[in-house]
């Protein structure tokens, strides 16, 4: 029995002892099982032996150039098969027995669905391949692939990566299909589907005059949901070769949806696999939400055939390599496909709401990690969201034309390899020398805090700003060391709002000072400084601004992040009794909210954001009381709602009734319209209720029926029980339709933990469908006053143990809302290191463990 809590470690890396030079494999599905042969040619890099690996396969038969080999020729463990005495040439040939149909963990080959519905894929990134064939699983063993896939023909569709080069008969109502992908790829990136589906075809040709064939494959019912989808990918194969001059290199393109599967979706080459909530979308069934979603993650996946496919990652360390920029590049690609502000909004809200808990508790780790039990416990907010800000902060350094020119380089060096974080920044160093000092941002753990100030001598007319950094010592890593920050700044005129200057200013040092000399301002006028302009750097920030300027800035900015930002750093006082000043608050939205109704409704509609409770919670490192916290939150909202009672009204009405369209407008505008109906609850308007029974009623799109749905649900209306009745009724045939249901009642304010243990008891909840048992556990996470009772965390906790057996990925994903446990205050804190030590002594996954022990490791809870 191998030690499931091993630590491997980036410093130990050593290429591989033999490269492989093509595969031969032989996937044929029976009723109860599958047979997997493998025929692989390698050839001898460097001294040591051949090492396999294989997890849940039985072995069959191996042979080494075309001879058995006796049981005294090789090794085999619960991990790994060693072949001893192997040529430096050689072709090895092994047949193995799994069983896809009993594979609950969603990684390898497996069943999702059952009955009618059954049909069988794949996920292999990081480590699934091994569960399906024994092989050199790591990125840096690249060859190229032939598949055969053979099975009962009640499975028409057989695919694998690449070009189809013969389908036939194989007897006994069977047939095949063999694919040959002729990219060199790791085997993370391999897959396979063997089921019964429709498909949505289309064509693209590329920039170089290829024409590729575009397949997304759903079930029957849902194939007319996959226009959303089809439109992305297309528009995302322009992006990429108007925005990076890359093109799409095979014949065609095919995505895969399934009910079950643990993430959003995987990037195979050219054959992607989807969940199907990033996949499907159609105004009735899709929140306007969603739907966007579904065409960040169509441009996410497609654009990793370049960023992660045709460059790959060494090893896992690297993850961030390709996880990083790809996310920076589908939001860089949403961003021009909305408002460029509120997407930067959306992105910095889940920076902070997620990972900036992550980056400051026993979980934090570098982006590019250097240690790891459990490679799958690290595709974490940390390496792609924090991954992404770094390659923003270095575009944005660079400028588009150099950090083009830096790209190119990338890409015309490292084509075809597997590469690291160094080569990243090595190549687009040669635009500027300044890139390589990023490293330290890919290896030190921790969010820095920027603070600073403004000086303006009237004698000289100098402006300085001064700004400082410090980051946590994060234990087990080195003292932290002073990073590069970008602070894109402006200066403003205090009194008429002028813009008068802009400007990047470089915090290298601890401290530093940067002046402003040749400002265009009047005789008398004071300069007012706006900082970390769009969120220009991952840190959180204390600027010495006055709420005056705050209340200024929320109406100068010329910049919706950072006019956004003025509003949330008032808000942030307000609810921390660091500012009395809610009338500034109130009076920013009535001059904001009425100029923006038209314009960009949208950014209207965050204007109104309050920080959620958890993000709140990250200002406490000791004696956190969720119910003060949500005391408070409640109350500023209850009384901005009801001091612009009138507004609310007004503002609400304002925006009429209209058919469903699909622009950046009409998103905003049903966007306040659901904000608006919401505040309109909060401030007890009696006619609320009526106004949110007719939006249902008359709603013309999802986003509309769910807005008042889950405004009935929050506020427990009188009719809410008989409209989510006809909601699940209308809607019983569409999962992820059914999913929103459960979202929506497990996520209200007004629901129990007992209402969630209900749902959670009913049939059609199903522990084999993670989209399902996120609604209703991501659902109590969001509500740190039911969490961390007795109740919440023996609900939440009980699922992470039932789940350690059956889905260790989506288990351990689970405790990363449970980070911050020992925040809280003496009782519950005392209440919750019980609960999660009890659950140590019942939990056996890699998974699960790695993170117990990190949360409940003291050393990692100690503050610097
Ligand atoms: N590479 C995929 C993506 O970001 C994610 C797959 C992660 N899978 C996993 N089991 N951790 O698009
Ligand atoms: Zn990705």
């Amino acid at each position: 029995m191998t030690d499931t809590t091993q630590k491997i470690y980036l410093k130990d890396y050593t290429p591989p002892a033999f490269a492989v030079e093509s595969i031969d494999l032989d996937i044929r599905l029976f009723d109860e099982y599958a047979t997997v042969g493998a025929k692989l040619s390698v050839a001898r890099q460097s001294a040591g032996e051949l090492e396999l690996f294989g997890r849940a396969l039985s072995l069959l038969d191996v042979r080494v150039n075309g001879k058995a080999l006796n049981a005294d020729e090789y090794t085999l463990d619960d991990e790994r098969l060693h072949l001893h005495d192997v040529p430096d040439v050689a072709t090895i040939e092994t047949l193995v027995r799994i069983t896809p149909q009993t594979n609950t963990t969603l990684e390898g080959l497996y069943q999702a669905g059952t009955g009618d519905n059954a049909m069988f894929v794949t996920q292999c990134e990081p480590e699934g391949f091994r569960k399906i064939t024994f092989f050199p699983d790591r990125p840096d063993v690249l060859c190229v692939y032939t598949t055969r896939v053979e099975a009962d023909k009640k499975y028409p569709i057989l695919l694998a990566n690449g070009n189809l080069l013969e389908v036939g008969d194989a007897g006994d109502e069977r047939h095949f299909a063999i694919w040959h992908d002729p990219t060199k790829k790791p085997s993370y990136l391999f897959a396979c589907v063997i089921a019964d589906l429709q498909v949505m075809s289309d064509h693209y040709t590329t920039i170089e005059g290829r024409d590729v064939l575009l397949e997304i494959y759903a079930a029957a019912q849902d194939i007319d949901k996959c226009h959303v989808a089809m439109q992305a990918l297309k528009d995302a194969m322009r992006w990429d070769e108007e925005n990076y001059g890359r093109a799409y290199d095979l014949d065609r393109y095919m995505i895969v949806a399934t009910g079950q599967f643990n993430m959003g979706a995987m990037e195979n080459k050219g054959l992607n696999i989807f969940n199907t909530s990033c996949t499907l979308s159609s105004p009735e069934t899709t929140t306007d939400e969603r739907s966007f979603f579904v065409k960040s993650v169509i441009a996410h996946e497609y654009f990793h055939n370049w960023t992660g496919n045709r460059i790959t990652c060494r090893d896992w360390f690297q993850l961030c390599l390709k996880e990083g920029f790809t996310v920076f590049r589908d939001q860089s690609f949403s961003g021009d496909f909305c408002s460029k502000a509120v997407q930067r909004i959306e992105d910095v809200a889940t920076l902070r709401a997620a990972q900036f808990p992550e980056d400051a508790g026993p979980l934090a780790h570098p982006v590019r990690p250097e240690s790891f039990v459990e490679i799958n416990n690290f595709y974490t907010m940390t390496v792609y969201e924090k991954g992404a800000e770094i390659v923003r902060m270095i575009a944005n350094l660079l400028g588009k034309e150099k950090f083009r020119q830096g790209t190119d380089e990338y890409f015309r060096r490292y084509d075809g390899q597997a590469v690291t974080v160094e080569d990243f920044l090595s190549a687009l160093s040669v635009a500027d020398a300044r890139v390589l000092d990023f490293l330290a941002w890919y290896r030190q753990p921790g969010t820095s805090l920027v603070s600073g100030d403004f000086v303006f001598d009237e004698n000289s007319g100098v402006l300085t700003v001064n700004l400082a950094q410090k980051t946590r010592h994060v234990p087990n890593f080195a003292a932290p060391v002073a990073l590069p920050i970008p602070v894109a700044t402006a200066v403003f005129d205090s009194k008429t709002g002028k813009l008068l200057a802009e400007k990047m200013l470089l915090l290298t040092k601890a401290e530093d000072s940067f002046t402003f000399d040749d400002l265009p301002l009047d005789k008398g006028a004071a300069p007012l400084v706006s900082v970390l302009r769009d969120f220009s750097a991952p840190v959180n920030l204390d600027f010495a601004y006055s709420d005056e300027d705050l209340a200024k800035l929320a109406a100068f900015e010329t910049q919706g992040f950072n006019r956004w930002q003025a509003v949330q750093t008032l808000v942030n006082r307000l609810l921390f009794g660091k500012s009395e000043r809610v009338d500034l608050l109130i009076e920013a939205l009535q001059v904001a909210v009425p100029k923006l109704l038209d314009s960009d409704a949208m950014l209207a509609a965050r204007l109104f954001d309050l920080p959620s409770e958890k993000e709140l919670a990250m200002g406490y490192e000791t004696n956190y009381q969720p119910q003060a916290v949500k005391a408070a939150r409640d109350a500023l909202k209850a009384q901005v709602a009801s001091a612009l009672r009138d507004e609310i009204a007004a503002w609400y009405h304002a925006l009429p009734a209209e058919s469903y369209t699909d622009t950046p407008q009409a998103r905003g505008r049903r966007l306040l319209k659901n904000v608006l109906l919401d505040l309109a609850l909060s401030a007890r308007i009696d006619a609320a209720a009526d106004w949110a029974y007719e939006r249902y009623e008359n709603a013309s799109c999802m986003s509309e029926r769910l807005g008042a749905l889950s405004a009935m649900v929050d506020f427990a209306l009188p009719k809410a029980a008989q409209y989510l009745a006809d909601f699940y009724e209308r809607f019983a045939d569409e999962e992820l339709v059914i999913d929103l249901w459960f979202s929506v009642q497990a996520g209200a304010a007004t629901s129990s933990v007992a209402d969630i243990a209900a749902l959670m008891a009913r049939s059609d909840y199903d522990w084999q469908t993670p989209n399902r048992v996120r609604t209703t556990l991501g659902g109590l996470a969001a509500k740190p006053t039911m969490l961390w009772t007795q109740a919440g965390l023996d609900l939440y906790l009980s699922a992470v143990e039932k789940l350690d057996a059956l889905n260790p990925v989506i288990a351990a994903r689970l405790l990363s809302a449970l980070a911050r446990w020992y925040t809280l205050g003496a009782a519950d804190k005392a209440m919750a290191q019980d609960k999660l030590t009890a659950l140590q002594a019942k939990v056996s996954s890699k998974n699960v463990r790695e993170y117990l022990d990190n949360l409940l490791d003291d050393s990692l809870l100690a503050k610097a």
